[in-house]
């Protein structure tokens, strides 16, 4: 894609005033999507943004779909912008807001974790930024602010303690393990789907900041401006780590911390009273020693997020990061092969009994070439599956290819899931015998059936009852 090929009449679109920078936004409708738009003032900086979301996005990280760039006019001025593919989203920060329970907090936490990990795992290199000395730029960032914060009048109880934490910084700081940086991860930034999938936004300040995998996205999160977001970052760092938290982590992450805070004061002086009350929060919580793990970290939480996986071989996995990943024999198959309707199969499981039910299932799929998908992880399932959720009890859903196939597959995935434990019902469905395998007819694609004569009628889901539809008769050899 081309950079800055598009001069842009911005006059019909509507401002929107949103965000934390200085940029403008517009809401602008254009081909079956909305699109977003957002200028900037420094023309390298985006193209560098620009080029950064496209290798993220490429690299299946949860991001705005990159559209375009360009320069557009604005009054007086000429501006960079950036279009991208509308998020129906809202941020975390309002999310939060609305509800900070428990849940919510880890189910956000584990989700970004985890989403944090793959952008940290992404191999940079083809990028070409430049490279500079992290750590020695850093313990000249740690000087200067205990320089600052000493030669400044503000003094707090406890203050000694991060000054001597920051001294200590040299060896706390791990060395370069060149790990690229989000670099304004703060809730604003991050949008959390229809789905509750996060996307990534933002990125204005992305840095290749080296080693801090760990301890700065931590800081980024402004955790330490309350302790009421102690479960959504305890999730977040769980997950992260996948439960094997670094021996020196909060050590490190401190580091972040204290020389945050101590800034803050500088940088705000008008916030003296409530940069006091975090200070005090901080050091409360942290015991005063900015070298273990604070009060409000116990035991780890679960890890709800890791995928569930399937050795699908040459098989095309469709993802399109929802809560589905969807298998078919080869790309196109949808399209080119794949019956419209038919009778299709649902398959039920426990959470414990998940990656087995699944392992199983799909090899026997594979075998036949059935096209199937699956609920992605844990999180998912539950999501799908509790009384909070929309109780539908799926957790695979397969497309026979035809009605012979159809009922060689029900009797195979009886035999291959004999010993998985009793899941929930799919009232949707018929039962098949005692297990945990479903079926009933309907559209494979869209949501429409045809009958013989071509008529339309639509396909009836979701009202927690069987539905046969009037032109569809039980196979026989289902009859009892
Ligand atoms: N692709 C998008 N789709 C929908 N909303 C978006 C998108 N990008 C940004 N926004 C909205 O605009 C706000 C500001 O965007 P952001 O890129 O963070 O700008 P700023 O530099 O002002 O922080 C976000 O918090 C979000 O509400
Ligand atoms: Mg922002």
């Amino acid at each position: 894609m081309k950079l800055y090929c598009n001069p842009r009449d911005i006059s019909s679109y509507q401002e929107i005033k949103i965000g934390d920078g200085g940029g403008y936004k517009f809401l602008i409708e254009e081909g079956p999507q909305k699109q977003f738009l957002k200028t900037f003032k420094n023309v390298d900086r985006t193209q560098k943004y620009f080029e950064y979301q496209d290798f993220l996005f490429k690299n299946n990280i949860n991001v705005a779909k990159p559209l375009e760039t360009g320069l557009i006019s604005y009054g007086k001025e000429v501006l960079p912008y950036v279009i991208t593919e509308f998020l129906d989203a809202q941020s975390m920060r309002a999310l939060l807001r609305k509800n900070r329970g428990k849940h919510t907090q880890e189910v956000l936490g584990n989700i970004l974790g985890s989403s944090l990990r793959k952008l940290h795992s992404i191999d940079y290199s083809c990028l070409n930024i430049p490279d500079y000395d992290h750590k020695k730029y850093y313990l000249y960032l740690c000087q200067r602010t205990v320089d600052r914060f000493l030669d400044s009048d503000f003094r707090f109880e406890g203050h000694e303690v991060y000054i001597e934490h920051i001294k200590n910084a040299d060896r706390y700081l791990p060395d370069i393990d060149k790990v690229f940086l989000h670099g304004d991860l703060n809730d604003g930034n991050i949008l959390i789907g229809n789905d509750l999938a996060p996307y990534l936004i933002d990125f204005n300040h992305f840095k290749n900041n080296g080693r801090a995998a760990a301890g700065y996205f931590y800081i980024d999160l402004r955790i330490a401006q309350g302790p009421l977001l102690q479960f959504f970052v305890k999730s977040m760092i769980d997950s992260y780590f996948d439960n094997e938290l670094p021996k020196d982590f909060f050590a490190v992450a401190n580091i972040f911390n204290a020389v945050f805070l101590l800034n803050l004061v500088g940088n705000y002086p008008k916030q003296k009273d409530s940069a006091k009350n975090l200070l005090k929060a901080h050091l409360v919580s942290s015991n005063y020693d900015l070298t273990k793990p604070p009060k409000w970290y116990t035991n780890p939480s679960p890890v709800l997020s890791t995928d569930y996986s399937v050795d699908s071989g040459t098989w095309y996995c469709f993802d399109h990061r929802d809560s589905w990943k969807i298998y078919y024999p080869y790309e196109g198959f949808r399209d080119k092969a794949m019956p419209r309707q038919g009778f299709k199969i649902h398959i039920s499981t426990t959470l414990g009994a998940a990656q087995t039910t699944l392992s199983i299932a799909s090899k026997i799929l594979m075998a036949k070439g059935t096209a199937f998908k699956h609920l992605r992880n844990q999180y998912y399932l539950q999501k799908y599956n509790t009384s909070k959720g929309p109780i539908n009890g799926k957790f695979m859903a397969i497309y026979p290819n035809n009605k012979k196939e159809f009922l060689e597959l029900l009797k195979e995935l009886e035999y291959g899931l004999r010993d998985m434990p009793e899941a929930q019902l799919i009232k949707s469905d018929l039962r098949y015998k005692q297990s945990n395998i479903y079926y009933r007819y309907g559209a494979f694609k869209g949501n429409y059936i045809v009958d013989n004569r071509g008529n339309k009628y639509k396909d009836i889901r979701g009202v927690g009852e069987f539905v046969l539809p009037s032109f569809v008769k039980i196979p026989d050899e289902l009859r009892d």
